[in-house]
């Protein structure tokens, strides 16, 4: 029986309640290795493709803290045209917003399964999706970008594989490269509840701490706020660079 709920919009303006990531039909071994992780990605994306239905963390449209960072930070920051890729790029609506905004993306994910959905959903820009392991990327990728665009993928690792993730997302930069972290956060002081991940969402001391192992620095401090969703969320977003 399918377990992930249909997060659509609700009709008469109230927010519908956010669905679980985690279910008894999807469990987890306790020391994941980053193969696990993206098996168990996978093995959603395919039971949401098959069922019609919409995994948990899928918002439908790309995410407004993007497009908000996006019109104020991006011009700043992104030469107009300049290469960007997409970690974690799930089912390709970030992407997309990047694309129609006018720059260089590649996207990738390693489920096979949400490349097949983000190439079926926006097929003019089919190109543009591949199936990747940001832990072992292809080398086409490496020291390439202008901007790295996470949207989720940290606080879908526990915090042994942060360092890991962040370094890895640091070599596809190129020397003047950004990454932007988009995630779901967590208070600082307040201790994470890994039984009860993913996701696993960090502090921005956390984010900001595995950045600087991989030798970036946060161009100002973590924007930390709410969203409008139902509960609302926590999200914390920044931008890092090497100077
Ligand atoms: C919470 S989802 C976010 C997806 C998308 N960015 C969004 O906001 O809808 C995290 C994504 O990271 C992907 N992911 C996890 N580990 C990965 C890895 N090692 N390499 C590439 N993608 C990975 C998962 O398959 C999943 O699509």
């Amino acid at each position: 029986m399918a377990v992930i709920t249909l997060d659509q919009p609700a009709s008469v303006g109230i927010a519908p309640a956010r669905p679980r990531w985690k279910t008894d039909a999807h469990p987890l071994p306790e020391q994941l290795t980053p193969a696990d992780l993206a098996r168990w990605f996978d093995e959603i994306y395919q039971e949401a493709d098959r069922e019609h239905l919409r995994v948990p963390w899928d918002l439908g449209q790309p995410s407004p803290a993007l497009r908000a960072w996006l019109n104020a930070e991006a011009p700043g920051l992104v030469r107009p045209g300049g290469r960007v890729a997409v970690c974690g790029c799930g089912v390709g609506h970030d992407a997309v917003e990047l694309i129609n905004r006018g720059y260089d993306v590649c996207a990738f994910d390693c489920s096979q399964s949400a490349i097949n959905i983000a190439k079926r959903t926006y097929p003019q820009h089919a190109d543009r999706f591949s199936v990747g392991d940001l832990c072992d990327p292809p080398s086409r990728f490496r020291h390439r970008f202008d901007l790295l665009v996470d949207v989720g993928t940290i606080q879908s690792a526990p915090p042994a594989l942060w360092e890991q993730f962040v370094r890895s997302m640091v070599e596809l930069l190129g020397p003047h490269g950004a990454l932007l972290v988009i995630c779901e956060g967590r208070e600082g002081g307040t201790p994470l509840d890994e039984a009860a991940g993913p996701p696993y969402p960090p502090t921005a001391d956390e984010v900001t701490s595995a950045a600087a192992i991989a030798g970036l620095r946060p161009t100002r401090e973590m924007d930390d706020f709410l969203d409008d969703g139902e509960p609302p969320r926590r999200i914390l977003r920044g931008a890092f660079t090497r100077s």
